[in-house]
């Protein structure tokens, strides 16, 4: 078996945008745990349950509601928002045990974000905010892609941006991307990295020069906010060159993206990768909102391919491979190091000031 980074459990995930979870059932898993998500008819709250019906294991999510309750595809057992089992079918005494697990989930900022490991733990106030996403004044744009690799490895790519110019040239990635030094800040008792790249003279890509018609080249400035195990958000600004973009974000000749990930990981080798573009410029022009929704999609897909390939590669060696890590993969490091704290930990949640 190759590396696989561990699960941090006492942690909040995305588990779903919020515009996902509606009347109809939803099948999620959740670091190894099956999960059907729901809204309620009586407050639009969301649900989630394990996905498990207590009697055969037949999967809830491909069961049906009625009313707010889950009625089990197979043999009709019954369970309410709690998990409780309110009906069996044949008998009027209901067994104890018939209860499947609820979890705590909270939806903020678009997002509906859930709680596997102690729900005693679950504090919905450390919950790491992204509020971009539903802010009226941005437009945004998003995906989901499921990849078949270690969510350690996706982790490793986000951090690191200086493989756009590799992996995402002729889209996102030019010369300047990877030329630039970073620089790096880890706050350990928040599980924060921060890693920032600022290129004062830099090609204008085809991501922004198609979105913003910007001609000719670019002050670029990629800021990095990791909250492990998580949310990524990306502050990108970009301006003409010459002009410095407002770190406020409130300069006229700026332009501003904030890139979002959500990385959950589904199972060992398997995770979620969500992803979202939101912009404050052109807000109203659907053509810009295509472009940036098929263009990321194809950006994302460049990893997507990648990581399945590297997965596979790592998977063919045996465990105790050597890697060789230079001044780039700084954020990354920071980034496990932080993990494999959370997973140790165990049951410390993060001191996390909002
Ligand atoms: S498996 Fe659900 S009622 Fe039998
Ligand atoms: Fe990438």
């Amino acid at each position: 078996m190759p590396h696989m980074t561990a699960f941090a459990r006492n942690q909040w995930y995305v588990t779903a945008y919020a515009h996902e979870v509606s009347r109809e059932l939803l099948g999620r898993t959740i670091l190894g745990e099956p999960l059907v998500l729901y809204r309620t008819e009586e407050d639009g709250s969301p649900v989630a349950l394990a996905d498990r019906c207590v009697h055969r294991r037949y999967p809830l999510s491909e069961s049906r509601l009625d009313g707010d309750r889950i009625v089990c595809g197979y043999h009709g057992f019954t369970y309410d928002t709690t998990g409780t089992c309110v009906y069996v079918p044949g008998q009027k005494r209901i067994p104890r045990t018939a209860r499947v697990a609820a979890y705590p989930v909270v939806e903020q900022d678009a997002l509906i974000w859930v709680w596997i490991g102690d729900p005693a733990l679950a504090d919905p106030q450390r919950i790491p905010r992204a509020p971009h996403l539903a802010d009226p004044a941005m437009t945004t744009v998003t995906g989901m892609e499921p990849i078949d690799c270690d969510y350690g490895l996706l982790v490793d790519n986000l951090m690191d941006l200086s493989h756009e110019t590799y992996l995402h040239g002729g889209y996102i990635g030019t010369p300047e991307v990877a030329e630039t030094p970073i620089t790096t800040e880890v706050d350990e008792g928040a599980g924060i990295v921060r890693v920032s790249r600022h290129m004062d003279d830099a090609e204008c890509p085809p991501f922004y020069a198609r979105s913003t018609g910007i001609q000719g080249r670019i002050t670029r400035w990629q800021d990095i906010e990791y909250h492990a195990p998580c949310l990524y958000l990306l502050h990108s600004r970009i301006a003409p060159v010459g002009v410095v973009p407002e770190a406020d974000g409130s300069d006229p000749n700026g332009f501003h993206t904030e890139i979002t990930y959500a990385i959950t990981p589904s199972g060992p080798g398997k995770v979620y990768d969500f992803w979202a573009v939101s912009r404050d410029f052109a807000t109203d022009d659907e053509e810009v909102t295509t472009f940036l929704r098929d263009f990321n999609h194809t950006v994302v897909m460049q990893d997507v391919d990648a990581l399945n390939l590297l997965q596979r590669a790592l998977g063919s060696e045996p465990a105790g491979y050597q890697e060789l890590s230079i001044n780039i993969d700084t954020g990354g490091l920071a980034a496990r190091r932080i993990l494999a704290r959370l997973v140790g930990e165990g049951d410390k949640p993060l001191e996390r000031v909002q």
